[in-house]
């Protein structure tokens, strides 16, 4: 395959390096691509080098594979370029996620409706990915109604600016600031931009693409996504009231034989999950799981994946996997 990482030297398509790597990507000719500003920058994969090309260069070498994480302007009009010279292209920005003609995939759950003529498949947000692997199989058994979620997310999910500020701020510096306020010692109700609604981009994310995913507009989701000052990965807490009742003990089973989700819930020992603990890991945690004891049928559960990884890389590389192992690509 030859594979084109576009947004190679960002946060998202370092670690896409890497995981290709990790999983042994059959990667023939690698393609990195970044903005005017990197192109003739080197980059190490395998131990070999490679030079950094613009996006009108990566086209014209017509890459079986195009992985983009370089923003939703540059997916916008980018990746139909790539589509038109037959690259098969897996988008990691919000620019295709709600769009009728696209699938939002997260291969665990819905990568049975890849079809050849998808020729630009949307990854979906980091905190979402997180939140539809723990809540697919409880929906499956005891049929979701509402979910409330409130999300701590870490500034590597905003990018390289965003880490930069917080190490900035530890270190004394003054720099570039990602966000309108200070991140160290603070929590910034605030990710992504306003709307009209009084959501923000990110909370409305949490609130319509898992019912895209899961292809079912029967439950609705409300969410609160707030930016902590960590590095390694994104924590929900989440309450999921169903239908039906559930046993808490065959809640722990279901989510443990759930691939791709470890269940961490030991009161008595402390253990539950931790963005620590997720840094650098492709699974999904789940733990702190207790019954909402206001209200029937409901759960209290406590959600952390490593954003970079599950939230963007993997499950990027993981749809191409898919694609790669069923010929369609
Ligand atoms: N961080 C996360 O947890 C996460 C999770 C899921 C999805 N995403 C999405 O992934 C994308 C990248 O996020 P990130 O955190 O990796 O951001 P980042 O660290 O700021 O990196 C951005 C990357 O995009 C490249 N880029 C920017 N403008 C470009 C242009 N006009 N043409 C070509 N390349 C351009 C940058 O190249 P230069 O180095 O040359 O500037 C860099 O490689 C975003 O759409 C984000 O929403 C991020």
């Amino acid at each position: 395959m030859r594979v084109a990482v576009v947004g190679a030297t960002g946060m998202v398509g370092e670690v896409m390096l890497k995981v290709l790597a990790e999983r042994n990507f059959p990667v023939t000719e690698l393609i990195p691509v970044a903005s005017e500003r990197s192109v003739g920058k080197t980059l190490t994969y395998k131990g070999k080098d490679y030079t950094v090309v613009g996006l009108e260069t990566a086209v014209s070498m017509k890459p079986d594979i195009a992985l983009f994480s370089a923003g939703g302007d540059t997916s916008l009009e980018w990746a139909p370029k790539f589509a038109e010279v037959g690259t098969t292209v897996v988008d990691n920005s919000s620019a295709w996620r709600m769009d009728p003609t696209k699938k939002l995939v997260v291969p665990e759950i819905n990568a049975h409706e890849l079809t050849k003529e998808d020729k630009i498949i949307a990854n979906p947000n980091c905190s979402t990915i997180q939140l539809v692997m723990a809540l697919n199989p409880l929906h499956k058994k005891y049929k979701m109604k509402r979910v409330v979620v409130s999300t701590y997310q870490s500034v590597s999910g905003t990018g390289v600016k965003a880490v930069r500020q917080l190490e900035n701020e530890i270190a004394g510096i003054e720099g570039e600031m990602a966000y309108p306020y200070p991140i160290g010692r603070n929590a910034l109700p605030h990710c992504d931009v306003f709307q009209d609604n009084g959501y923000t981009k990110e909370e409305m994310k949490l609130a319509r693409e898992p019912q895209k995913i899961m292809n079912d507009r029967s439950f609705s989701i409300s969410a609160t996504a707030v930016r902590i000052p960590t590095a390694g990965g994104h924590s929900e807490s989440v309450n999921v009231e169903f239908e039906n009742d559930f046993d808490l003990a065959e809640v722990r089973q279901l989510l443990s034989d759930t691939p791709g989700v470890v269940v961490q819930d030991n009161t008595a020992t402390n253990t539950y999950p931790m963005p620590i603990f997720a840094h650098d890991k492709d699974e999904v945690f789940v733990g702190r799981i207790r019954r909402d004891e206001t209200q029937p049928n409901s759960l209290n559960m406590w959600i952390v994946a490593d954003n970079l990884r599950k939230g963007a890389a993997t499950n990027t590389i993981q749809i191409a996997e898919y694609l790669i192992e069923n010929k369609l690509v």
